[in-house]
C-alpha cells in the first residue's frame, strides 16, 4: 500500500475551507492509501512561538476536527510532529543540501512573510519548508495531498531528497521522492470576499460551527454589491455565496446562477440555500465531535498511538540515513 502523508498546522480550529480544499479529501484516501496525518506542532511554533497554550489547545482541536469529518482512527496514523523524534534529526541533516537563497526566493514564504508583517524572518519560520521536508520523508511518503499554496515547499523538498541520494545513496534510493496531489477544487475565500479564510479576518465557517453560527455567518456574507433591490438582476461571478453554492451545493449551482441572473431568487433566500447545505454537511461531523469531546482520553490515545508507530517507522529511516552518510558507530 502507497503511503500518503499531510497535515496542519496547530493554530486554530480548522474550518470550510480546510475541509473543502483537504480533508475530503484525506477521508477518501484512507481507504486506498496508508494515512500519515500529522499534527504539525513545531511548524505552528514558527509563528505563534509566544503563543504554546493555543497551540497546546489547537493540539486536540485539530486531531478532533480530523477525526469529526471521517478519518477512521484504525485505518489511519495521526502522530504529534513534536514526538517524532526522526524529524528533528531529518531536518537537521536536510538543512545542509538547501541553500538560504533558495528558501528566501520561496514564494509561499515570501507571501505569509508579508501576511505575518515579518520584516525580520526567523532562521525556524524560514527553514520551515525543510522541516516540512523532514515531516513526510521520515515515513518514505509517496504521495502528499495539499492546496496550491505548498507546491513551491514540495518542489524544494524533492530537490533536497535528490541532492541527498545524488550525495550518499551510491546509486541507491535511500529516500524517496515525493510527489504532490493537488486537489482541483478552487480555493475557497472568506465569507466577506476576502481572497483567504481565516480566524484573524472573522471570515471563516468553522467545521465545529452550530447551526445558529453558521446561517449568522451566512447571512453576513457579501453578494454582489450592485444588486439592491430583490428585483435586480445579480451577478454570480462576483458574488461570495456563488463561489460557496460552486463548492457545496455543485447538483444546484448552474441552476442558482441562472435565477440570480434573471432576479428568480433574492439573496436571503439564496442564503438560506447554502446554509442548509452546510449544516446538511456539518451535521454527521457535529455527532462525531460530541462523541471524542466526551472522550479527550481516546483522542489522547489516539494521538500517543500513532506517534509510537510513527517513531518506530521514522527511527529505521533515521537508522538508514545515518549509515548511508557513514555518520555511525558500531
Ligand atoms: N504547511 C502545512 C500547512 O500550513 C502543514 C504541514 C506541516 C504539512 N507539515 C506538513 C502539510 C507535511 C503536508 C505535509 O497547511
Amino acid at each position: 500500500m502507497n503511503r500518503i502523508l499531510t497535515g496542519d498546522r496547530t493554530t486554530g480550529k480548522l474550518h470550510l475551507g480546510h475541509y473543502a480544499g483537504s480533508l475530503q479529501n484525506r477521508v477518501k484516501l484512507q481507504d486506498e492509501y496508508d494515512t500519515f496525518i500529522i499534527l504539525a506542532d513545531v511548524q505552528a511554533l514558527t509563528t505563534h512561538f509566544e503563543r504554546p497554550e493555543l497551540i497546546r489547545k489547537s493540539i486536540y482541536d485539530v486531531a478532533i476536527d480530523n477525526l469529526s469529518v471521517g478519518l477512521d482512527p484504525n485505518k489511519i496514523t495521526m502522530f504529534l510532529q513534536s514526538k517524532i523524534n526522526a524529524i528533528a534529526e531529518l531536518t537537521v541533516f536536510y538543512s545542509m543540501l538547501v541553500s538560504v537563497n533558495s528558501l528566501r526566493h520561496n514564494p509561499t514564504i515570501k507571501t505569509e512573510a508579508k501576511q505575518y508583517g515579518y520584516d525580520d524572518l526567523s532562521y525556524g519560520f524560514l527553514g520551515y519548508p525543510v522541516s516540512q521536508t523532514a515531516d513526510i520523508t521520515f515515513c518514505n511518503a509517496d504521495l502528499v495531498p495539499v492546496g496550491e499554496d505548498q507546491l513551491p515547499h514540495i518542489e524544494q523538498g524533492r530537490k533536497i531528497v535528490r541532492r541527498f541520494n545524488d550525495l550518499y545513496g551510491k546509486g541507491k534510493v535511500i529516500i524517496k521522492e515525493p510527489q504532490a496531489l493537488i486537489s482541483n477544487t478552487p480555493r475557497l475565500i472568506g465569507l466577506d470576499g476576502n481572497s483567504k479564510m481565516g480566524k484573524s479576518l472573522g471570515n471563516a465557517i468553522y467545521l465545529s460551527d452550530t447551526v445558529e453560527e453558521v446561517n449568522i455567518k451566512v447571512k453576513s456574507a457579501i453578494t454582489d454589491k450592485n444588486r439592491i433591490s430583490i428585483k435586480d438582476k445579480g451577478n454570480p461571478d462576483i458574488c461570495t455565496v456563488s463561489k460557496y453554492h460552486q463548492a457545496f451545493s455543485r447538483d444546484e449551482y448552474e441552476n442558482i446562477c441562472e435565477m440570480c441572473r434573471n432576479a428568480n431568487i433574492g439573496c436571503v433566500a439564496c442564503k438560506e440555500l447554502l446554509s442548509k447545505r452546510i449544516n446538511l454537511i456539518l451535521e454527521p461531523f457535529r455527532e462525531r465531535r460530541a462523541y471524542y469531546e466526551e472522550h479527550l482520553g481516546e483522542v489522547g490515545d489516539i494521538i500517543v498511538n500513532g506517534s509510537e508507530r510513527a517513531n518506530k517507522v521514522g527511527n529505521e529511516m533515521v537508522e538508514s540515513v545515518k549509515k548511508a552518510m557513514s555518520i555511525y558507530i558500531s
